[in-house]
């Protein structure tokens, strides 16, 4: 079906698009045998079976494979976006007219429309929440307070979403127990890395077709985000720079062999910026001032607060749209600065987001943790929890073996060796 006339509800773009976002949420299927095998389990017992779930994440080709498995579980699921502009039009079409997923989503809605979707992905009256930024227990802990008695827990993909839930949760404010996807080694080790690394890149090429061989790209963050970016950059022949404010991650930049400086000696020399931190107005003012003619800027951190925007608008005399995803500035003094995806996530905002093969864990963890807050929730405080190292090992062992990868085990020698405190020299 790819008319209207579905009964499943849904605010989306257009529902003529479903049939291509058929074709490439199969295609993203391909690359996440990990949660095929969770998916085929969940169709066999069924572990949320009738439990009311929404989910806010980036409607994307993977969060359709990931929405899909848990509607497979027996989820009465509702899903929102997580980013106004990071929806892709024929996914949400393809869930709801194909898989009978009620989406509320539009590429490019304005902020008005982004929390209504989200207040319509609550109206079923959730018993779990997914969420990618902590948006949706914001809106539950602001707006629908009503709703909070009824659910019962939730998860969360990203850093500065946990950290978000994590002050909650230490202020006695936070409602119900949530597990951090985020901890997960099989989630940050690889989607942060990895996943942003190359898609990050793909979607700052994808915006400017600019050629990186050569120019001064700097990195704002060497958390795992950052060291993925920083390392793809260089891979492309720029020459990398960081800013950082932890001494230890500083120092690991530096013997990683980048060179390391203040923004405000960064600004000066970048062709290239990229905010990875989580943390607002790392490009400030100041550096926006010092900047020169030409710098490319864009943001790959969960929200829009990383350059500011403000005194961008405020020191420009107008902008102009030059490129699909990319804005030019034109300043007072007679410089033009270039914006990519409106300091959205650039990754979502000009490209697909990460690839489907690190998503495939990253939402497997989530499938996963769903299904563990479903069980645990009754033993568990209003805190936020991390997925028992088990599940976490689990999901490396099934990538592997998914890759065709086989490793060591550890004989019952090694083992004894390992934890005794007999053995010695
Ligand atoms: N683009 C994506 O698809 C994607 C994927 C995963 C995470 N994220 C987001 O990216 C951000 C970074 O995530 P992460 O996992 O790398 O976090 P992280 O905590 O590992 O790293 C963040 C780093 O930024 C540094 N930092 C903080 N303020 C700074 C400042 N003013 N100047 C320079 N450095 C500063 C911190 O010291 C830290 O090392 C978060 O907002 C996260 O939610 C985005």
């Amino acid at each position: 079906m790819t008319t209207a006339d579905t009964k499943t509800p849904s605010d989306i773009a257009n529902h003529a698009l479903a049939p291509d976002g058929i074709k490439r949420i199969e295609w993203a299927a391909r690359e996440m045998p990990v949660l095929k095998l969770i998916r085929e389990r969940f169709v066999r017992e069924k572990p949320l079976q009738g439990i009311r779930m929404t989910a806010c994440l980036h409607v994307t080709t993977e969060t359709a494979n990931l929405a899909i498995t848990l509607r497979d579980g027996g989820a009465d699921l509702r899903v929102c976006a997580s980013n106004p502009l990071s929806t892709q039009d024929d996914v949400a079409a393809a869930l709801v007219n194909e898989y009978g997923i009620p989406v509320f989503a539009i590429c490019g809605e304005d902020n008005e429309t982004y929390y209504r979707h989200i207040h319509q992905a609550l109206e079923h009256n959730p018993q779990l929440t997914m969420d990618d930024g902590a948006d949706v227990v914001a809106v539950l802990h602001k707006d629908r307070r009503d709703l909070l008695p009824g659910v019962v827990g939730g998860t969360e993909e990203t850093t500065t979403g946990v950290i978000r839930l994590k002050s909650m949760a230490a202020d006695g404010a936070l409602g119900y127990p949530i597990v951090a996807i985020n901890e997960s080694d099989t989630k940050h080790l690889f989607d942060n890395r990895y996943g942003t690394g190359q898609s990050t890149i793909d979607g700052i090429i994808r915006a400017t077709n600019v050629l990186l061989a050569g120019k001064n790209f700097v990195v704002a963050g060497y958390g795992w985000c950052g060291r993925g970016v920083a390392s793809r950059a260089r891979g492309m022949g720029a020459q990398v720079i960081v800013t950082e404010v932890d001494p230890v991650k500083a120092l690991e930049a530096v013997m990683d062999g980048f060179r390391v400086m203040p923004m405000a000696d960064a600004a000066r020399e970048g062709d290239f910026f990229v905010t990875l931190t989580g943390d607002a107005n790392v490009i400030d003012r100041a550096h926006l001032e010092t900047m020169t003619y030409g710098a490319i800027m864009a943001n790959s951190g969960q929200f829009d607060s990383e350059i500011n925007l403000k005194a961008l608008a405020g020191m420009s005399e107008g902008k102009r749209r030059i490129r699909a995803s990319v804005e030019e500035y034109k300043m007072q003094d007679g410089r033009k600065l270039f914006l990519l995806g409106e300091g959205r996530l650039v990754n979502l905002a000009a490209a697909e987001g990460h690839p489907a093969a690190v998503m495939d864990m990253s939402f497997a963890n989530q499938a996963l943790g769903a299904e563990w807050i479903a069980v645990n929730h009754h033993k568990l405080a209003h805190e936020v929890y991390e997925l028992p190292d088990e599940v976490d090992k689990e999901i490396a062992r099934l990538k592997l073996h998914a890759m065709g990868i086989r490793i060591d085990y550890l004989t019952d020698e090694q083992k004894k060796y390992l934890t005794s405190w007999k053995e010695g020299t």
